[in-house]
């Protein structure tokens, strides 16, 4: 009998997150919208891959995150997921699939998981959402919440600035987290509001909260790839680190190629048959 045995990286689930929350880990979050990507922050041992409708920007050059369709997600979603082997794979439900009756809010949840292969939905608001969020959760879908600044929502909030500074907002967005712990969330983004807050909310639940712009008390943070990665130039919050710059990498990349190709440089005889 063989006593080989073959290294299999354990899939990040539910359980992990909320065994993580319990003993005080953080948890790592990013997007992804596509196989080579998410192949790679995998591979770098990230926990959880959001298909964030960031796409909508980030892939798509639009303005809002409004225009992004559930096909589209689908389609990014099913990239991720093939490359994802420890990750799980989070999918935002886009603009619109949650804010009308229930049954179509759970219909576009199946389509997600069914048709992707991703492992949970995200869902943007508090309490207008908990009936939707809890038909999804009653078919076996994970959901996580997401509270604070919600870009769905931009054209009532008028911009994309801090929110909940004010009592009334802060004690609402507390309200709203519990009310998603209540409704079974597995796990709250917290968007754009202050630390101290985002700190007494995460010590108020006992499910994880995935901070941006939120300070660091929460228990973990998430990032879109191509801000952290330094490809967005035009774009500096007072909280994105980026950690690469590959905006200059690629482009002067791209120029030395366009050069070499002009010149006749490029192909070598060793890069010809
Ligand atoms: O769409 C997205 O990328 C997001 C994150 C910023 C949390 O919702």
């Amino acid at each position: 009998m063989s006593t080989n045995t073959i290294d299999i990286p354990k899939k990040v689930t539910t359980s992990t997150v909320a065994r993580m929350k319990r003993d005080g880990e953080k948890i790592a979050m990013i997007t992804a919208y596509d196989y080579t990507m998410a192949t790679l922050v995998d591979k770098a041992g990230i926990d959880l891959i959001l298909v964030g409708d960031s796409a909508a920007n980030v892939m798509a050059g639009h303005a809002t995150t409004l225009p992004i369709t559930l096909d589209q997600m689908i389609y990014h979603a099913q990239c991720v997921s093939r490359g994802a082997s420890r990750a799980m794979v989070i999918v935002d439900m886009p603009f619109g699939t949650c804010d009308g009756d229930e049954l179509t809010a759970l219909h576009s949840a199946v389509r997600i998981l069914k048709e992707s292969g991703a492992a949970a939905v995200k869902i943007e608001g508090g309490e207008p959402m908990i009936p939707s969020i809890k038909k999804i959760i009653g078919a076996g879908i994970p959901v996580m919440g997401h509270l604070g600044l919600t870009p769905q929502a931009v054209n009532q909030l008028g911009g994309y600035g801090l929110r909940a500074k004010a009592k009334e907002e802060a004690d609402q967005l507390m309200k709203d987290a519990l009310l998603l712990q209540e409704a079974g969330c597995f796990g709250v983004v917290l968007e754009k509001v202050p630390a101290q807050l985002a700190k007494e909310v995460s010590e108020a639940l006992t499910i994880p909260t995935i901070g941006i712009g939120a300070g660091n008390g929460c228990d973990g943070q998430v990032l879109v790839l191509q801000d952290m990665l330094g490809m967005n130039e035009g774009f500096k919050p007072k909280f994105l680190r980026t950690y690469a710059s590959l905006a200059d990498t690629i482009t002067s990349a791209v120029g030395n190629y366009i050069s070499d190709v002009r010149s006749g440089n490029f192909p070598s005889e060793t890069e010809s048959y």
